[in-house]
């Protein structure tokens, strides 16, 4: 059984059996104070742009733990020179990897490297498909996500001010149309306090997405 757990902020960990594949691995100055990033042991690190709120402490769990970094080519670039294992793609790129396939989605969002951009990604996990958003606005091209696949969750960042609010994010629902929704990307800082709970009230009611609050620190099976 594969399980999700969420680190507060954009970080979640999936997990099965020996695969731990870590998305934006902010640890050190993230304001939940989960865990350490000596604490986690990924295979794969899944990152989506170059903010240190995303990045975070990714070279440092790659040195450790000789974690695969799946990104863009700018991001993957920034392990590839220090030796560190990575997997360069780029926006519509499709991979198959062991634990399934990964393809990379448009973010709109600063790269935070030179010549990138930032990015999302569809997951397939063990069967699983996940679409985590990364930090973006709303863009009508993710009516084609829900298109070309049949997303059980999406993690969509709710937090306004860097990304999407909650009245986007639930547009952002409606074109992506999957099983469940899991707010990310909030409250890590006044400027992006929100309430999941209203979002999940005001999504329930005009849509059949269920959002799933997965608190700070929460593992959850999929
Ligand atoms: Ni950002
Ligand atoms: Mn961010």
């Amino acid at each position: 059984m594969a399980t999700l757990k969420f680190f507060g902020h954009a970080c979640f960990e999936l997990a099965e059996k020996n695969t731990s594949l870590i998305f934006d691995p902010f640890f050190s100055g993230n304001t939940w104070n989960i865990a350490a990033a000596s604490d986690v042991n990924p295979n794969y690190l899944l990152i989506s742009h170059g903010h240190a709120d995303h990045l975070g402490d990714g070279l440092d769990i790659a040195k450790r733990t000789n974690a695969t970094t799946v990104s863009t080519f700018e991001i993957a670039s920034l392990f590839s020179n220090e030796n560190y294992p990575a997997h360069p793609m780029h926006i519509g790129g499709k991979y198959d990897f062991d634990f399934g396939w990964v393809k990379i989605i448009a973010a709109f969002h600063g790269a935070g490297v030179p010549g990138g951009h930032a990015c999302g990604f569809l997951v397939n996990f063990f069967g699983k498909v996940i679409y985590f958003a990364g930090d973006t606005s709303l863009f009508g091209d993710m009516a084609l996500i829900g298109k070309t696949a049949k997303v059980d969750y999406a993690l969509l960042p709710i937090g306004d001010n860097f990304t999407m609010g909650p009245e986007d994010a639930k547009e952002a629902a409606k074109l992506i149309n999957p099983k469940v929704v899991i707010p990310m990307h909030y409250s890590t800082w006044p400027p992006i306090t929100q309430s999941p709970e209203d979002f999940k009230a005001s999504v329930e009611k005009e849509t059949s997405i269920a959002v799933k609050i997965v608190a700070p620190g929460e593992k959850i099976e999929l």
